[in-house]
């Protein structure tokens, strides 16, 4: 041994040796238990879209969408959630309050033939309304408490079709205690609410809006999603949306937002959901096709990262990719 000037004591690195102690006290672990996918379901008939901003996601049709989950469900990805892109628009989105209609009809088909499979449903009007703004347009902004009187008939109608779980994501204000009252008055009192509580007008949503043809024909979503720049405000967001009865909260997008997740953690004590959003997925994959990163490499830190900030449900678009790398 040669003698040193230094001998520190206390070695960060003795614990990095060896890879199974490595394995041992990491304090971090996904599980495909984690994970939701997003999946966008059309009208017809063994139609397959493929999203080209979306590498391996695709808009399909309710059989190919069946097929789909129950590849998902077998790899171990036990959870979707769903997003509807309806054969008609109109301008306050009630096209998706009706019984038939398309995310409605895609729950029941599942639940026959994966009644185990748990369904979440999002809960907007943007992808139904012909502006694709997230709700009824009164004096060019959308209009809060009538937007609501929609979103509710949309949540009472798919947890009739047989939804677990109902996911409002269109930042109106007072809209989880009004959409309980109306699940609990329609007799849905056990269909929990996962309220994207702290959802952010962010650029990241790029490739999704092609995805739910779901780009607003004017303006942005400003006045309804929350600013980039704060985050008491999304403090006080989950603890509005915690008083009226949600009992997951969400916060959207992600990777940019972790301060935002470890306060939702750490603030409250409740399950904290994390979007990682079109964006955030399409990054990774373009970055990867360039040969720029390893993007297995990259997703796994990513998700971890999510999961480290506080995360206990992470919604994302990798799912599969990561229930394969999970199994090996
Ligand atoms: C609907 C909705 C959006 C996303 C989820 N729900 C788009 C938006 O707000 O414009 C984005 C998801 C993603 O980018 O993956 N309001």
């Amino acid at each position: 041994m040669s003698t040193r000037p230094l001998f520190p004591t206390t070695r960060m690195r003795r614990l990095r040796y060896n890879s199974n102690l490595r394995d041992m006290i990491a304090e971090t672990t996904l599980s495909t238990n984690d994970l939701v996918m997003p999946l966008f379901v059309c009208p017809g008939e063994n139609v397959t879209n493929p999203i080209s901003s979306m590498p391996g996601n695709a808009q399909m049709s309710v059989d190919v969408l069946v097929e789909k989950c129950k590849e998902l469900y077998f790899m171990g990805v036990k959870s979707v959630l769903l997003f509807g892109i309806p054969e008609h628009k109109d301008l306050d989105g009630t096209c998706a309050t009706q019984d038939h209609s398309i995310v409605q009809r895609a729950v029941r088909a599942i639940k026959e033939v994966l009644p185990n499979i748990y369904i979440i449903a999002d809960i907007c009007n943007c992808e139904y309304t012909s502006h694709g703004h997230c709700g009824t347009i009164i004096d060019g902004d959308v209009d809060n408490d009538l937007t609501i009187e929609t979103l509710c008939k949309q949540a009472v109608s798919l947890a009739k079709a047989g939804v677990d779980m109902v996911a409002p994501s269109d930042m109106m204000d007072g809209r989880i205690g009004e959409m309980r009252k109306s699940l609990d008055r329609n007799g849905y009192y056990k269909t929990p609410i996962m309220s994207y509580s702290a959802k952010y007008a962010s650029g990241f949503y790029g490739p999704f809006r092609e995805a739910a043809e779901s780009a607003p024909k004017f303006g942005n979503r400003a006045t309804y999603q929350m600013d980039p720049r704060n985050s008491d405000e999304a403090v006080r967001e989950i603890e509005m949306d915690i008083a009226e009865g949600a009992d997951i909260v969400m916060v959207k997008p992600a990777l940019s937002y972790l301060d935002v997740i470890y306060r939702a953690k750490h603030e409250f004590n409740m399950p904290v959901a994390a979007y990682n959003v079109s964006g955030e997925f399409s990054m990774v994959h373009a970055a990867a096709e360039k040969d720029w990163i390893d993007g297995e490499r990259v997703m796994l830190e990513i998700l971890t990262s999510i999961k480290r900030a506080g995360a206990d449900i992470i919604i994302t678009y990798h799912a599969p990719e990561v229930a394969k790398l999970l199994k090996n």
